[in-house]
């Protein structure tokens, strides 16, 4: 699969190592950054990632900040995206399984580098569970996304 990734100054110490695991994985990574640790604003560096995902230029994405929960809020507003927003590593299975999330954020000011890396680990490895259920759901929440950006 082909990750883009984006982090924001506080998240931009973790981003090394979450690229690291996804090329362990043997999947390519484009970094949008950022690389630097000023003081940047999330979203600049969320929509771009969100926009890639929904475009089907990039399969899936990973966004840092210092919560996750700025990355996340500006990823879904992306119409395409499922974002979850992650600390842990039930979660991070579960949202494959159930949700089938393209965008996973978490918060470099929350979880440690380790726990980090494992979630992004198993995030990326765990498929959509396929279940009609969750299709249906899913479907529900595509639904509210038409409602309110019509197709042209
Ligand atoms: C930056 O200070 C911080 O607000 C940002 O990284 C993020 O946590 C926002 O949700």
């Amino acid at each position: 699969m082909k990750i883009a990734v984006g982090a924001d100054h506080a998240g931009v110490r973790l981003k090394d190592g979450i690229i690291s695991v996804i090329k362990d994985l043997g999947h390519d990574v484009v970094d949008l950054g950022c690389n630097c640790t000023e003081s940047v604003d999330y979203p600049d560096y969320a929509v771009p990632v969100a926009e890639m995902v929904a475009s089907g230029e990039a399969d899936r994405g990973v966004l840092i900040c210092g919560t996750g929960i700025g990355m996340s809020i500006a990823a879904n507003k992306v119409p395409g995206v499922r974002c979850a927003l992650v600390h842990d590593l039930f979660s991070a299975k579960a949202t494959r399984e159930h949700n089938d999330t393209n965008v996973l954020a978490m918060g470099e000011r929350v979880i440690g580098p380790g726990l980090a890396e494992e979630i992004a680990r198993v995030w990326l490895s765990t498929e959509f569970s396929q279940g009609e259920r969750h299709i249906g759901r899913l479907g529900k929440v595509s639904d509210v996304e038409h409602k309110y950006h019509p197709a042209p």
